[in-house]
């Protein structure tokens, strides 16, 4: 099988490749630090890897993906990892911007490239985005981190809708993980915090399964049930409660 990650320098994205290169697949990895890219490469067996940096927030991301696509020979599964997020309680512009150029621009270059390139040529294509369980209620401190993750999760929502209409076999998975301990949470210590290497072990089960939606952890899932029954008014008036939380990524 053909993989591509995008956003596998580091943390979800890159663990996430490793399983698929241990797995014996040949596997596409971008993101900008190049010699990141370079370190998986030089890890794996000889010709299963292939890099290519780019940023998703450029106009060009697609045709690098497309060049990469060339490379690798056809792509089977692609997972969009690349993201950020701030807390950002004072709405700093660019902070807000910038999240919004990465987490939902670049996910809509991306995966509009490879929608058409899957459906075009009649071929079988999945595509799974990491969204967060941000995207389940509105966070005040966050609110491009919390709005593009919920973004990112309704698009693609409104493509595998779209695969139908075009009657292409385009499947598509939404991860939505808790917190997972990568260099988005700068080493700090929260609540129900997964290991990214289980993270991506069940990214990647969810991607082989076929599931529409992967809430991750098991926890997680079970809060997710509860925070989507709290009414609109409370989950406002809870606001004050996040007061302590300014500074939380
Ligand atoms: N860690 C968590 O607690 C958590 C929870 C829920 C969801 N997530 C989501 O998981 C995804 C992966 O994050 P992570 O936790 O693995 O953090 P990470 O280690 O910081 O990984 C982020 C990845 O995104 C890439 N990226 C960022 N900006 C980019 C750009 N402009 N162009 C191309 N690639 C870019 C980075 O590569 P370069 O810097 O090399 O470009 C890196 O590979 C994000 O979407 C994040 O929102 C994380």
């Amino acid at each position: 099988m053909n993989v591509i990650v995008i956003g596998a320098t580091s943390g979800i994205g890159r663990a996430v490749a490793e399983i698929y290169i241990r797995q014996g697949h040949r596997v596409g990895i971008t993101g900008r630090r190049e010699a990141l890219l370079r370190e998986v490469a030089l890890n794996a067996p000889e010709g299963a890897v292939f890099p290519k940096a780019f940023d998703v927030s450029e106009d060009d991301a697609a045709e690098h993906l497309s060049e990469l696509v060339a490379a690798i020979g056809g792509v089977d599964v692609c997972l969009y990892s690349s993201g950020y997020g701030h807390t950002n309680t004072v709405l700093e512009p660019s902070l807000e911007l910038g999240q919004v150029d990465v987490n939902a621009k670049g996910f809509v270059r991306c995966s509009v490239w490879l929608f058409n390139y899957w459906a075009e040529r009649g071929v079988r294509g999945h595509l799974a985005v990491i969204s967060s369980v941000a995207s389940i209620l509105p966070l005040g401190v966050c609110p491009a981190y919390s709005a593009t993750k919920k973004f990112e999760a309704f698009y693609a929502q409104t493509l595998r809708q779209l695969a139908r209409i075009r009657e292409a076999d385009i499947r598509i998975t939404v991860i939505k993980p808790g917190f997972v301990d990568t260099d988005f949470i700068h080493g700090r210590h929260f609540p129900m915090t997964i290991r990214k290497e289980n993270a991506a072990a069940s990214i990647v089960r969810a991607i082989k399964r076929n599931k529409k939606t992967a809430v991750i952890d098991g926890r997680w899932a079970a809060l997710g049930v509860l925070m989507r029954m709290i009414p609109s008014p409370l989950w406002n008036w809870a606001g004050r409660f996040f007061r302590p939380y300014k500074d939380m990524f």
